[in-house]
């Protein structure tokens, strides 16, 4: 049966149609989405359950879009408000007047990865003298660093993490340090697992050997300081930490504003001088930008400075006190269940559990918890890590909280009774006799079909509502073969919808 939530018109239509029913499609077509709001979604979204707040963000947002980023003498309620964002930044990352780095400078962008492959860049423009540049990242940093280094071609040197504090050794990331490496970057926290690498020890070595060090706190940085405040023993990660020469944090994150905002952080503007590209020799405007996008939306931006002018340092506080409380109670229920085990103690907004010996089967318990409406994040396992459940926790999860401990004690039950995913013998030898090289798009697609992934116009959707059996056969598969399939299927799913009438 066709899912109408699912199916949307060709967008150009012949003669347009009326504005209620744009707004409406619009409305019929989010309706097949996870739920955005109300606190059982633990991923891609940040919801602090504030009344209003999404509608004063709505109504900031209107009042920039058409704005450019592109000019900032054009627009100077552009230039002022990201510098108000990127000023609140620095505050709360322990620089600006008064501070060991009084010097603070920085830019908004579009999100995590842009401040991450920018600070990539900007490390790699600094040093024009070496032909092959690398850096030096945990295994549990987050992929865009790996996005970086293939964008920017710089190689990047991986060091693994201790399976038992999910942390990188200082002294591997001191050996993995060469005449060619031009940035050293760890996480505050790590988005799998929510923990604080040693940044302290890395940034020492990093300055030891003469190397930038970037402090991913893309996720944490809004969150660890004021969790320090109300008596957390968060370790120094900011910029009072020596040797730290830039910091990304992202607004639509834990600032809670809406997609589009993060802000990337360099000790000084000397730092930060080789992430511009400007360029003049041709017979259009000069253009001169600090970020990838040369036209944005004002927007996101707007939408975020309204955001943090609401809230205030006492309303992120205040949220970051339930989103504590809702942390803590989130991992008694996992401690409370036999067979799940944390991978840590939560020093975060992160709760991750894997499955002990004999537990049930993790991608079936993450299907058990979606059929009560509990939508988790199956991560597949790598290296000598398990696979494992993760869980970004937001304020808006802590009035659901004492619903999951029963529903993830129900869900584990369920998962025993069903017993572990036995992937089907064929599919088996398939995923054996696979290379990368070897999976054309007909083979996926086969694959897709076998497995119950549609993506076509007239299917049901492009993915089942169970997924363990397409997660057990990821987790099979060597992380090569995984991007491939995944690529292959993504493309599948991107598919023009024609529309006749044009
Ligand atoms: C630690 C960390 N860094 C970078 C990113 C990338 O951010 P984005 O998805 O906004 O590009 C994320 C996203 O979850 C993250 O958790």
């Amino acid at each position: 049966m066709i899912d109408e939530s699912r199916v949307a018109a060709g967008a150009l239509s012949r003669d347009g149609v009326s504005a209620e029913q744009a707004l409406n499609e619009v409305r019929r077509l989010r309706t097949g989405d996870r739920p955005t709001h109300g606190g059982r979604l633990f991923a891609y979204v940040y919801d602090p359950a504030v009344p209003g707040l999404d509608d004063l963000a709505a109504a900031a947002h209107s009042e920039s879009a058409h704005v450019n980023g592109l000019d900032p003498t054009a627009f100077p309620s552009l230039l002022a408000m990201e510098n108000a964002l990127v000023g609140a930044a620095g505050r709360v990352l322990g620089g600006g007047p008064g501070t060991s780095a009084p010097d603070v400078v920085g830019s908004v962008t579009s999100g995590g990865t842009e401040s991450l492959i920018l600070a990539v860049k900007a490390a790699r423009d600094a040093h024009p003298e070496i032909a092959a540049p690398r850096i030096v990242v945990p295994s549990t940093a987050h992929a865009a660093f790996a996005k970086a280094a293939h964008y920017l071609r710089v190689a990047l040197d991986v060091v693994p993490v201790s399976p038992d504090t999910l942390r990188p050794e200082p002294a591997a990331m001191a050996a993995a340090i060469g005449p060619d490496t031009v940035l050293v970057a760890c996480s505050a926290p790590s988005y799998a697992h929510g923990v604080v690498d040693p940044v302290a020890e890395i940034a020492a070595v990093a300055a030891e050997a003469g190397v930038r060090c970037h402090v991913d706190a893309c996720f944490g940085g809004w969150t660890l300081p004021y969790l320090r405040r109300l008596g957390a023993p968060v370790p120094a990660f900011d910029f009072t930490v020596p040797g730290v020469t830039s910091i990304s944090v992202d607004l639509h994150k834990y600032g809670y504003a809406p997609k589009g905002v993060s802000v990337l952080l360099h000790r000084d503007a000397a730092g930060r001088a080789p992430q511009y590209f400007a360029y003049a020799d041709w017979p259009g405007y000069t253009m001169i930008n600090p970020v990838i996008a040369s036209t944005r939306s004002g927007g996101p931006i707007a939408a975020a400075y309204a955001t943090l002018r609401h809230l205030g340092d006492a309303g992120y506080l205040r949220l970051a006190a339930t989103t504590r409380d809702a942390v803590a109670a989130l991992a008694e229920a996992v401690r409370a269940v036999d067979g799940l085990r944390l991978m840590a103690e939560p020093e975060s907004t992160v709760v991750c559990f894997t499955a002990t010996e004999g537990g049930p089967d993790l991608f079936v318990l993450v299907d058990e918890l979606t059929a009560r409406g509990w939508h988790t994040q199956p991560q597949l396992s790598y290296a000598d890590l398990p696979a494992s459940v993760h869980l970004t926790v937001t304020a808006s999860v802590a009035p659901r909280v004492a619903e999951f401990g029963p529903d993830l004690a129900a869900a584990v039950a369920a998962a025993r009774a069903t017993g572990p995913v036995r992937l089907p013998a064929e599919l088996a030898s398939l995923l054996g006799a696979l290379t990368p090289e070897a999976l054309t798009p007909e083979v996926v697609a086969g694959l897709a079909a076998g497995l119950g992934l549609g993506g076509g116009g007239d299917s049901t959707g492009p993915l089942p509502d169970r997924m363990a059996v397409v997660n057990t056969l990821l987790d099979a598969a060597p992380p090569a073969l995984r991007e491939r399939l995944l690529v292959e299927f993504v493309g599948l799913l991107q598919r023009p919808t024609w529309d006749p009438a044009v």
